[in-house]
């Protein structure tokens, strides 16, 4: 699998910045800087090769890309929700992982390996309302033909862990898999159960996997020890807030280990390659 550059997802990440700040300080479904933010992505993927679609509904929007090539009635789904809060711009949650995928997909376009599944992208509106995009996209008929759906929502926190959801043992794996490989340990990801757009695939029967690097709960000593960063502060101090901003609210560590995880588990899944490189 590919090194994602983690200098090409910061420049997106700054790009969402300036985005929000140039439409009252926030990225929130429905407004301006939301559809700014579909509008940048939509660019990326449209001129790298991508069949992109917005899938509207009350509220938002939802922007679907695939990648032309593989069965797909076998579809590996990889999703970011794409909208901030009203309170802030939404950098780690969720710029980081609406950005981290965006480089992954315009990798995989410039490398055009040869694909055994269907590879499909979203990124979802109104998860802050209730998940109300992903929910949409899958009562339409969307996670037909999806075998797996990965999410990444919050993967640059600025004092990170590194959690992994333990929703499927076998994805659960894939990513763990990765970060033996770099030395670095995992623990399993229980508490966001429900709570990201993952569960609108998991309630249609879909196996889901994805990472995660904590929110407003507190590191511990246990936790610093292994990861490093501050005990007794939370993973996300700015979490929901204004001060969710780039670059000083991402830890562009995680960000970096949290692009490479997603492109190992997809490269493994729908290019076939298990060999390991950085
Ligand atoms: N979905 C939460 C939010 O956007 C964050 C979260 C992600 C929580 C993953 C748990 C697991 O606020
Ligand atoms: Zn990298
Ligand atoms: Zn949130
Ligand atoms: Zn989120």
């Amino acid at each position: 699998p590919p090194n994602i550059p983690v200098a090409n997802v910061t420049a997106h990440l700054s790009q969402l910045q300036s985005i929000a700040s140039a439409n009252g300080g926030n990225r929130a479904s429905g407004r301006p800087g939301y559809n700014a933010s579909v509008n940048y992505i939509k660019g990326k993927l449209d001129a790298a090769g991508y069949t992109t679609r917005i899938q509207t509904f009350s509220g938002g929007s939802n922007l679907i890309a695939d990648w032309p090539g593989g069965p797909t009635n076998q579809t590996i789904m990889l999703g970011a929700h794409l909208d901030s809060v009203a309170a802030g711009p939404g950098i780690n949650d969720n710029g980081s992982g609406s950005s981290a995928l965006l480089e992954i997909a315009l990798t995989l376009a410039a490398q055009r390996p040869t694909v055994t599944k269907h590879v499909r992208f979203g990124w979802w509106g109104a998860e802050e309302q209730g998940l109300i995009g992903s929910r949409y996209y899958v009562q339409n008929g969307g996670s037909a033909g999806v075998e797996a759906y990965l999410n990444f929502d919050m993967t640059g926190s600025p004092n990170p862990g590194y959690f992994v959801y333990d929703d499927d043992v076998a994805l659960q794996r894939l990513f763990n898999d990765y970060y033996t490989s770099i030395g670095v340990q995992t623990e399993p990801e229980r508490i966001g159960d429900g709570r990201s757009d993952h569960a609108s695939f998991k309630n249609a029967g879909v196996r889901v996997g994805g990472v995660f690097t904590g929110a407003s709960e507190r590191k511990t000593a246990a936790q610093a020890a292994k990861w490093g960063g501050q005990a007794n502060q939370s993973f996300d101090r700015c979490y929901h807030s204004a001060c969710d901003t780039y670059p000083s609210n991402i830890n562009t560590t995680a960000l970096d280990r949290n692009a490479d995880a997603a492109a190992h588990a997809l490269w493994t899944l729908a290019v076939g390659q298990s060999q390991q490189n950085d």
